[in-house]
C-alpha cells in the first residue's frame, strides 16, 4: 500500500511537471518566414513591390522583408515629380537615391516609376507660364535630368503613366493640354536619348477590368512600336479585386503578351473589400479566395512567352503599408504579407502559380 501511494505520488508529480513545463516553455520557434523560401527563389521571373522609403529606412523588419523575398524594387512615391523636382531649379534626389544604393548594395533591379503623370505635379508647374516651346522644354528637361541621374543605375522606367480614360480617350492632362496628344511619343524618345539602354514602359491601369481601355491601351502601344518610337514594355497596374474573374484577368495578361512587348504587372494587388464595409473581417475563406487569385495572376504570366516575362511587381509590401486603407478610409487585406509580416495564403497561392 505504501509503495502504491508512492507510486500514485511519483506519477502525480511527473504529470503536473509535464503540463507545467508545456505552459512555461516556448514551442520550438519557427521564423515567420523561413529563410529557406522566397519569392525570389521560387518564381521563375523577376518580382518586386513599390517600397516606401521612410519605412525601408526606420524599420528593420520591413526593410529585412523587402531584402529576403524581392529582386526588384519600385518606388512608390520617390521618384514622382514632386518628389524628385520640387522647383524648377530644385531636384531631390535623398530618398531615391537611398533606394538606389539599397538597391546596388542588395543586387536588386530598380524600376522607375514615373517620370510624365498627371498626379504629383508640384504647384511650379501646374502654375508654369509659358508658351508650348517652354512646357516642352519643360517636360524634356525633367525626363533628361532624371534618366540622366540614374543612367546605368535604374533598369526601367514608366515614361508615361496613366495617359487614357477608361472610355479608351486621351485623358486631358496638363501635358495633354500644353502639349497635344503626341507628347506621349516625344517622351519616349527624350528618354532614350538620355539613357539608350533604359527600357522604357506605358503604364496604366483597367486592363483586366475594361475591354475597352485594355484595347486603347494596347492599339496605342502597338502604334508607337510601328512607328519606331523607343518603347519595349507595358506596365499593367492590376490594382484589383478578388471577385475579378479569371477570364478578365487571363485576357488582360494575354493582350498585353500580343502586343509583342515586355509585359510588367507593375503594380498588383487584391482587394478584399471592394464594396467598402466597415466592419468586415479577413475571414479564412476570403484569404483562400485571394490566394487563389494570386495563384491564377502569376500562373497566367507564367505561361506568356518567357522573353516577355519582365516581372510582378506588388503595390506595397504588406497589408499594414498598402495605400488601399488609407486612400479609401476601409479596412482591407491586398496583399501577400499581412500587417505583422508573415505569409498569407495569397503567398503560397503565387508559389502554387509558379510551378
Ligand atoms: O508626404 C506627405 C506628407 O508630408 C503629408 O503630411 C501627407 C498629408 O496628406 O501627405 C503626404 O504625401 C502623400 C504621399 O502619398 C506619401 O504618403 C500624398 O498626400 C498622397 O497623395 C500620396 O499618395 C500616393 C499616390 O500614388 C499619389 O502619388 C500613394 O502613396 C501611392 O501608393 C500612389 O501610387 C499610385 C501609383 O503611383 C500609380 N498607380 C496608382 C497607385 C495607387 O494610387
Amino acid at each position: 500500500m505504501k509503495y502504491l501511494i508512492v507510486l500514485v505520488a511519483g506519477i502525480l508529480l511527473v504529470a503536473v511537471g509535464c503540463k507545467k513545463n508545456d505552459t512555461i516553455a516556448p514551442p520550438p520557434t519557427q521564423p515567420v518566414n523561413p529563410a529557406d523560401t522566397s519569392l525570389q527563389k521560387m518564381l521563375p521571373f523577376k518580382v518586386g513591390a513599390a517600397v516606401n522609403v521612410n519605412l525601408m529606412q526606420n524599420n528593420t523588419r520591413y526593410n529585412n522583408l523587402v531584402k529576403a523575398e524581392f529582386n526588384s524594387i519600385t518606388a512608390e512615391n520617390a521618384m514622382k515629380f514632386g518628389t524628385l523636382h520640387p522647383g524648377q531649379f530644385t531636384y531631390n534626389w535623398t530618398q531615391a537615391d537611398y533606394l538606389v544604393s539599397f538597391a546596388q548594395a542588395n543586387n536588386k533591379r530598380v524600376h522607375g516609376h514615373t517620370l510624365i503623370w498627371h498626379q504629383s505635379i508640384p504647384d511650379w508647374v501646374t502654375n508654369f507660364a509659358g508658351d508650348s516651346t517652354a512646357w516642352e522644354n519643360l517636360m524634356k528637361t525633367h525626363i533628361q535630368t532624371v534618366v540622366t541621374h540614374y543612367k546605368g543605375k535604374v533598369t526601367s522606367w514608366d515614361v508615361v503613366n496613366e495617359a487614357l480614360n477608361d472610355d479608351g480617350t486621351m485623358r486631358n492632362s496638363i501635358w495633354r493640354q500644353k502639349l497635344g496628344d503626341d507628347y506621349i511619343a516625344r517622351c519616349f524618345q527624350y528618354a532614350h536619348q538620355a539613357d539608350p539602354t533604359a527600357l522604357l514602359f506605358y503604364n496604366d491601369y483597367g486592363h483586366e477590368y475594361s475591354a475597352t481601355k485594355r484595347t486603347a491601351i494596347n492599339n496605342l502601344l502597338v502604334s508607337l512600336k510601328n512607328r519606331n518610337i523607343p518603347i519595349h514594355g507595358t506596365g499593367m497596374q492590376f490594382h484589383t479585386r478578388y471577385n475579378q474573374t479569371d477570364a478578365n484577368i487571363a485576357a488582360a495578361i494575354n493582350t498585353a503578351a500580343a502586343t509583342g512587348l515586355l509585359v510588367h504587372v507593375s503594380e498588383l494587388d487584391i482587394a478584399m473589400n471592394p464594396d467598402n464595409v466597415q466592419g468586415l473581417v479577413f475571414t479564412a475563406t476570403l484569404a483562400e479566395q485571394q490566394a487563389a487569385k494570386y495563384k491564377f495572376v502569376v500562373r497566367t504570366f507564367k505561361n506568356i512567352p518567357q522573353a516577355q516575362q519582365f516581372g510582378i511587381t506588388t503595390w506595397n509590401v504588406t497589408d499594414g503599408d498598402s495605400w488601399i486603407p488609407t486612400q479609401y478610409n476601409r479596412p482591407d487585406w491586398p496583399l501577400p504579407f499581412d500587417r505583422n509580416y508573415a505569409r498569407k495564403p495569397a503567398y503560397y497561392g503565387m508559389l502554387e502559380g509558379a510551378k
